[in-house]
């Protein structure tokens, strides 16, 4: 059934500048507030909307909790040519995971790789906003975090492990292949939407407090978790769980930052998350020539398959959030929900700051 709810615009730049003033406002420094900003109005116009400005709040809470620093910068604690160990100095997850990824990059550009770890971070967003920072660069980029317990390992009852995403960039000619995934099945943001609408969840999503696969989202939500990608034992989710553990592997126990069960519980304030990250930039130069031809090639031929009969054209990692961010383009700005609106009016109202302009 057509939606008959009527989406509003906000223009980019007028996200982009709410964003800085809410952030500004919550006692961060300009760059720090400019870097949260790019990083939210990048996972909205990349249809991403569970880490853009619904998200604000959280960051916003964290530093004024100042659960987060708005004082200190990332450091370099340790480092070789191609690697690198940072302490986030508990800053904003996007301004650790900016220098993280630049200094990847840099190395790459050096010596062929960069495999930089972070410890002492916080949440960081979309993952995709840094691995594609290096394939801008004409790099593979690599970005990982790890997060709070959410996730129910295969055969255990109790949640262990985070959402721990997965981004993968490539470039290819005028192109990209950009992978950027949660290890659980759905986020949690999904869960609770179907909660508000009423809705059963698909089998599959999560578990209850007991470790049992259940359609309602309540027993999720209150003490139950989310299942890794893929779903049950039978349906391949120890494979997911598989790659969230790899995640951990790189992030936290790489690191030396908080790992597994030991992360602060989801929206906890009551400690600093000091979360684990790692980003890893690659040259393909460093390999066989003509990297971003075969790229190219691959890609036209899997998008140029013949799909289900009914179905659109088979698309590569990327292509969706690629057609929201044209869709965004045609529309000169963001298209939201109107509950998100009234949230940002709350927000601007509690931290007495200009209100966000709508478009239309
Ligand atoms: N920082 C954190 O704590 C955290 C935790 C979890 C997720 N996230 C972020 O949340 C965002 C959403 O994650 P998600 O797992 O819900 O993403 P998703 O399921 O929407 O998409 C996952 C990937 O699949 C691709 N894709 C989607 N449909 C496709 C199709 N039909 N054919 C080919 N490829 C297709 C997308 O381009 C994307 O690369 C990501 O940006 C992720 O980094 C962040």
């Amino acid at each position: 059934m057509e939606s008959k709810v009527k989406f509003v615009t906000v223009a980019a730049e007028e996200l982009f500048n709410f964003v800085v003033r809410c952030a500004e406002r919550a006692g961060a420094k300009k760059p720090h507030a400019e870097s949260l900003a790019e990083l939210l109005v990048a996972a909205d116009t990349r249809g991403h909307f569970s880490h853009g400005l619904n998200r604000l709040e959280m960051y916003v809470r964290d530093l004024q909790t100042e659960t987060t620093s708005s004082e200190n910068e990332p450091k370099v604690m340790k480092e070789t040519v191609g690697t690198a160990l940072v302490d986030g100095c508990n800053v904003l997850g996007p301004v650790v995971g900016k220098f993280c990824i630049d200094l990847a990059i840099k190395k790459a550009k050096q010596t062929g790789v960069g495999w930089v770890c972070a410890t002492g971070s916080n949440h960081f967003g979309i993952a995709g906003w840094y691995s594609i920072r290096a394939a801008n660069e004409g790099l593979l980029g690599m970005a990982f975090t790890n997060t709070s317990p959410l996730m129910v390992p295969t055969r255990a009852q109790k949640p262990a492990l985070g959402t721990n995403p997965i981004s993968v960039a490539a470039p290819a000619n005028n192109d990209s292949f950009v992978l950027d995934m949660a290890t659980t099945t759905v986020a949690l943001g999904k869960i609770e939407i179907n909660k508000r609408k009423d809705m059963e969840i698909p089998e599959g999503w999560g578990v209850d407090g007991e470790g049992q696969v259940t359609k309602n989202p309540d027993a999720v939500l209150s003490d139950g978790g989310l299942l890794p990608l893929g779903g049950t034992e039978e349906n391949g989710g120890y494979k997911g769980y598989g790659l969230a553990l790899m995640v951990e592997v790189f992030c936290g126990i790489l690191a030396g930052a908080n790992y597994g069960p030991n992360i602060r519980s989801w929206k906890s304030t009551s400690t600093a998350a000091n979360l684990g990250q790692c980003f890893v930039a690659l040259d393909p130069s460093a390999f066989a020539p003509g990297f971003t031809d075969r790229m190219s090639d691959i890609m036209t031929t899997l998008r140029n398959m013949t799909p289900v009969q009914g179905q659109p054209s088979v698309m590569i990692p990327g292509d969706p959030e690629r057609k929201h961010e044209e869709k965004c383009a045609s529309l000169g700005g963001i298209p939201y929900h109107p509950n998100q609106i009234e949230f940002a009016i709350r927000l601007a109202d509690k931290l007495e700051i200009e209100q966000m302009k709508i478009k239309k």
